[in-house]
């Protein structure tokens, strides 16, 4: 019988596509970005995975993943790119997580913190993206002396991040020559300092970018961070979305399906139900808004996304109950890519496998 709904995790994608970005990215190096989740994917098992295929770092957001990561076996480096309260920054210390500082204050906080001896040390230049890190290369510079300074630190990169390397290399040309001189004079005083800044389209488009490190997120899933085809840069969409076809009805002219009457037939039909729905993350503004697959076929998904069903125009097609159907992901030759619910929400593939519920089993394959 066909699971209610169900996210299959490719692992063997994963490790490939971590691979494929090793590859570009070399002689940098990767770190794999497994914050919420693993963008919905599992992050201990993508992690693992991400390793296998050649990841040397992973990156996470805030000190519970970090501690999530530690729990789940993985060693290694283990970087929190997030701003970290008190309490949090006493969670990445005993997980052994290197941290980001970008004033001196806080490298004060961090140097007096029970358990900081030895910990590694990222400093942040916000070259344009106007959020975290200081924005004075002055200040930077003075920051990371102070870790230098600090007996319980370690000085152990230099960083920033770009806000439009998917769609405006102007300005990420722009953040790259703010960056690149300061990142140069902190690695000639400190040579063992890792210097990164690439995301994954910076990592696919720009060679200048980077440095000794990458830091990629949504290309180790398979997803494109042009919004476009992950296979034009020979990634594997890792993630898919299933149901199943559990009620199969007739409708006549006039008959309707869903709240609010959204879809009408408008001709004899037979109607599909699948029992998924924004509870599990297939936004409700997907309401006759996308295609499901269905015995190898697109069919429509029409009226409105319920919290718990859907509703698919199956036509004249004998589809029996039980009949497994792919939201995000291929059956037959057909395929759904999150990009293209992404493109039909308005909204970037990120949030799409991200939005996917905690309700929805997350089931790992090779
Ligand atoms: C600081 C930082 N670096 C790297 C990444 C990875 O970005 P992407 O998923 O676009 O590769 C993120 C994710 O948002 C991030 O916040």
């Amino acid at each position: 019988m066909a699971q209610r709904a169900l996210a299959r995790v490719d692992l063997g994608a994963i490790e490939r596509n971590a691979r494929t970005l090793a590859a570009v990215a070399a002689p940098a190096g990767l770190c794999a970005v497994v914050k919420a989740d693993g963008y919905g994917h599992g992050m201990v098992r993508a992690a693992e995975a991400a390793r296998a295929g050649g990841a040397t770092w992973l990156a996470v957001a805030t000190a519970e993943e970090a501690r999530g990561l530690r729990a789940g076996g993985l060693e290694g480096p283990v970087l929190v790119m997030g701003a970290l309260s008190d309490a949090e920054l006493a969670v990445a210390l005993a997980a052994r997580a290197d941290v980001v500082a970008w004033r001196e204050a806080f490298v004060e906080r961090l140097a007096t913190a029970p358990g900081a001896a030895g910990t590694g040390v990222h400093v942040k230049l916000d070259t344009g993206m106007g959020r975290l890190g200081t924005r004075d290369p002055g200040e930077a510079t003075r920051v990371a002396e102070a870790v230098a300074g600090r007996d319980a630190l370690r000085l152990a990169g230099a960083m920033t991040h770009f806000a439009t390397a998917d769609d405006d290399p102007g300005f990420l040309a722009e953040q790259l020559a703010a960056f690149t001189p300061w990142a140069r004079a902190i690695k000639d005083a400190h040579p063992d300092v890792i210097v990164h800044a690439a995301n994954s389209a910076a990592t696919l488009r720009e060679p200048a970018a980077r440095f000794d490190l990458v830091r990629c997120g949504i290309a180790v899933y398979g997803m494109d961070p042009f919004q476009e085809d992950p296979a034009e840069h020979g990634l594997e969409p890792a993630l898919s979305l299933t149901s199943y076809v559990a009620e199969v009805k007739d409708a006549a002219p006039g008959q309707s399906a869903g709240y609010g009457r959204r879809f009408v037939a408008e001709r004899p039909t037979r109607i599909g139900t699948l029992p998924i729905g924004y509870g599990d993350g297939v936004r409700r503004a997907l309401t006759n808004n996308a295609d499901v697959l269905v015995g190898g076929r697109r069919v429509p998904l029409v009226g409105t996304v319920s919290m718990d069903n859907v509703t698919v125009d199956l036509g004249a097609a004998e589809v029996a109950r039980g009949a497994e159907a792919v939201l995000i992901g291929t059956q037959g030759g057909e395929r759904v890519l999150a990009e293209e619910w992404a493109r039909r929400l308005g909204t970037i593939n990120y949030e799409v496998t991200c939005g996917i519920s905690a309700r929805v089993p997350r089931v790992h394959v090779r």
